[in-house]
Formats: C-alpha cells, sequence, structure tokens
C-alpha cells in the first residue's frame, strides 16, 4: 500500500512543472513542507512491517532527494527565464563592447595639476559664468577695456551701473583669483583648471571655447625669482630636462610687472621648425606679480603680502605635445581622434 503511494508520488515528482516562482512554492509546500505528502508518509512509515522497513525507508529517501533536486531544477530555471525577459535587448551589439580612452585635454591637465601638486599648489575650480566684478572689475581692468566688449565676451544680462549684474561666460580663469582671495587668508598655493569662452569665430586655430589653468601664490615675501624657478620646474617636469624658457616684459592689467613665457620648441629642440616659425621658441603661458590694486580689490593688505599669478591655455600645451594639426578635433569627439590617444597617459 505505502509502496504503491510512494511510486504515484515519484511519478509525479519526475514529471513536475511550475511557471513561476509562486507555483514553485506552492509544489514545495505540497511535498516538502512540514503538512506535505511526504512528510505523511513518514508517519504511515511507523506501520509498516519491520521486515520491509529497510527497503521502504530506502524508497522514501529517494523520493525526498528526488523532490528537493526538482523544485530545486524548477528554480533556477525560473530564475534564468526571468533574467533573460529583463536583460533582453535586440539594440545592443553583438560586438563585444569598447572601453572609453581619456581625452587628450584630460590626459595634459592631469599632468599639469600633477606637477604643481608635487610643488605644493593646492586645486581649486571656480564657476565658469561668472560676474563682471570677479571677471574683469576686480582685476584691475579699466572701465573701458575692449575685453569688455561684447565682440570679445559673451554676456548673459547687462546692467550699465551695477558691475555685480553683468552676467557673463569668464573669458579668462583669472576670476578664480578674485574668487579665491576674497574667500581665503595668505598664504594661499593654488592651481585651478577651467574652461573659458571667448566670442570667436571658430575656425582650426581659435575656438569659442577653450581651456586655461591658473596658478596663484600669495604669501610674505613672495618675488619674481621664486615666479621663475617655479614655471622653470614646470617647464622642464612637462617637456624634458633639457627645456629652456625665456621671459619676454608683456602686460596684462592684473600683474605688474607682467611677462609671457616661451619655451624652446619642443618640435626641432630650438633649431627653428615652421610650428615655432623658426625663432626655436614657442609661447606658452602669461605670467608676474599680481598687481597691488588686485590685492587691496579682494581685501588683503598689499603692504604685507605679495604674489605671482600664472595662466596657461591648455590647448596649446597640448598642441606642443601631440600636434594636433585642428583646434576643433578637441571637441567633436571623434572616436578615432580619441582612439589615438589610448596609450598616452
Ligand atoms: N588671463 C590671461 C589670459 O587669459 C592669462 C594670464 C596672464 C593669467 C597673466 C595670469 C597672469 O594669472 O598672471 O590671457
Amino acid at each position: 500500500m505505502i509502496l504503491e503511494k510512494i511510486d504515484q508520488l515519484l511519478n509525479e515528482v519526475n514529471n513536475l512543472k511550475a511557471n513561476n516562482a509562486e507555483e514553485i512554492e506552492q509544489l514545495r509546500l505540497k511535498y516538502l513542507s512540514k503538512k506535505g505528502e511526504i512528510t505523511a508518509l513518514m508517519a504511515d512509515f511507523r506501520n509498516v512491517a519491520a521486515d520491509q522497513k529497510k527497503a521502504v525507508g530506502m524508497k522514501i529517501n529517494e523520493l525526498k532527494q528526488l523532490a528537493l533536486q526538482k523544485i530545486n531544477e524548477l528554480k533556477e530555471q525560473n530564475e534564468v527565464a526571468e533574467e533573460s525577459a529583463d536583460d533582453f535587448d535586440l539594440t545592443r551589439s553583438a560586438y563585444p563592447i569598447q572601453l572609453g580612452t581619456r581625452h587628450p585635454l584630460n590626459i595634459v591637465k592631469n599632468q599639469i595639476i600633477d606637477i604643481f601638486q608635487r610643488m605644493g599648489f593646492t586645486l581649486a575650480e571656480g564657476p565658469e559664468i561668472d560676474d563682471d566684478l570677479h571677471v574683469f572689475t576686480k582685476l584691475n581692468f579699466a572701465a573701458d577695456h575692449p575685453a569688455r566688449d561684447m565682440q570679445d565676451t559673451f554676456f548673459i544680462s547687462q546692467h550699465p551701473n551695477d558691475v555685480t549684474k553683468n552676467i557673463l561666460l569668464r573669458s579668462h580663469t583669472s576670476n578664480d583669483q578674485s574668487r579665491i582671495m576674497e574667500h581665503q587668508k595668505p598664504p594661499i598655493r593654488v592651481i585651478c583648471p577651467g574652461r573659458v569662452f571667448r566670442n570667436e569665430a571658430i575656425s582650426a586655430r581659435a575656438h569659442c571655447f577653450f581651456h586655461q589653468l591658473e596658478g596663484l601664490y600669495v604669501d610674505k615675501n613672495v618675488s619674481f625669482t621664486d615666479l621663475k624657478q617655479v614655471l622653470l620646474t614646470f617647464a622642464r617636469e612637462l617637456f624634458g630636462p633639457d627645456t629652456k624658457i625665456r621671459l619676454r616684459p608683456s602686460y596684462f592689467p592684473f600683474t605688474e610687472p607682467s611677462a609671457e613665457m616661451d619655451i624652446s620648441c619642443h618640435i626641432c629642440g630650438g633649431k627653428g621648425c615652421g610650428f615655432c616659425k623658426h625663432t626655436g621658441w614657442v609661447e606658452i603661458l602669461g605670467c608676474g606679480m599680481v598687481d597691488p590694486n588686485v590685492l587691496e580689490a579682494c581685501g588683503i593688505n598689499s603692504k604685507v603680502y605679495t604674489g605671482y599669478a600664472f595662466g596657461l591655455g591648455i590647448e596649446r600645451i597640448t598642441n606642443l605635445k601631440y600636434r594636433v594639426a585642428d583646434l576643433r578635433m578637441f571637441s567633436e569627439n571623434d572616436t578615432r581622434f580619441l582612439d589615438e590617444f589610448v596609450a598616452a597617459e
């Protein structure tokens, strides 16, 4: 009697079917729970004649193992079915997904940051949308300076009498200088990379946005000699130990004295080539001693503190390192161009 029951259950269990997790749970309850069929068999087992106990016991065990195995199999099949139902994406490419590459401007920016951080500079970033006060006025730009012209700078809103209401896209990262000096007390030693905007017609050599990195050091007894040494170290770290620098007198409203720095042409080694227009030198940055007017405008006592600042163009330096013929390539995101920099890091 009990053997027939076991055979019937074995047959049932062998053919178990379920469409979802709920149905599987029902089957588990039916056969394996405390009130299930197999547990009930155990109760009947007590009445089995002693000489048959061994054979029946083995059969019940076989049934229990089969039920466990079948229910686990159903669970696994169900999980696979549920997963593939969710993840089935007909639009997905059959080819393996390619990893991206770092953008050449970011590669060079990170190299520059690394060099200055090793010299003790901290990193900060300022706003791309700022007011006239921080982009021009505090930096000692005269009221009629041409940079304020609509032809040069993108204005978002203009107000004739209030420089804090003239909102614009910053035309240089030097606004970070006024923002930092306003809030921080010297010693300040900081670099600020960022994007800048100018109202230029887009061509191979000019773009309406590009990237700069601003440097600022304000403390007691900061001198032009300090500036020169930091820039020399920077140039040699970035372009190699044989690199020479030269500083030419220049003018910026926010520095006095001001200079532009050239490095010996990285491409021809200073002998003269098309890139350096046969001079052997290429300009890479503007710099100078922070004008006392700027320190005072930002709340720093110019009798106690002095400082230097510099600003460099990241596209320009990237060009020097990798000779990118057309500035527009930096913003077109053509993966054939970007792929060339896979090994550059
Ligand atoms: N802001 C200048 C520009 O956009 C670059 C520059 C020159 C920044 C001299 C400086 C500096 O901090 O000292 O052309």
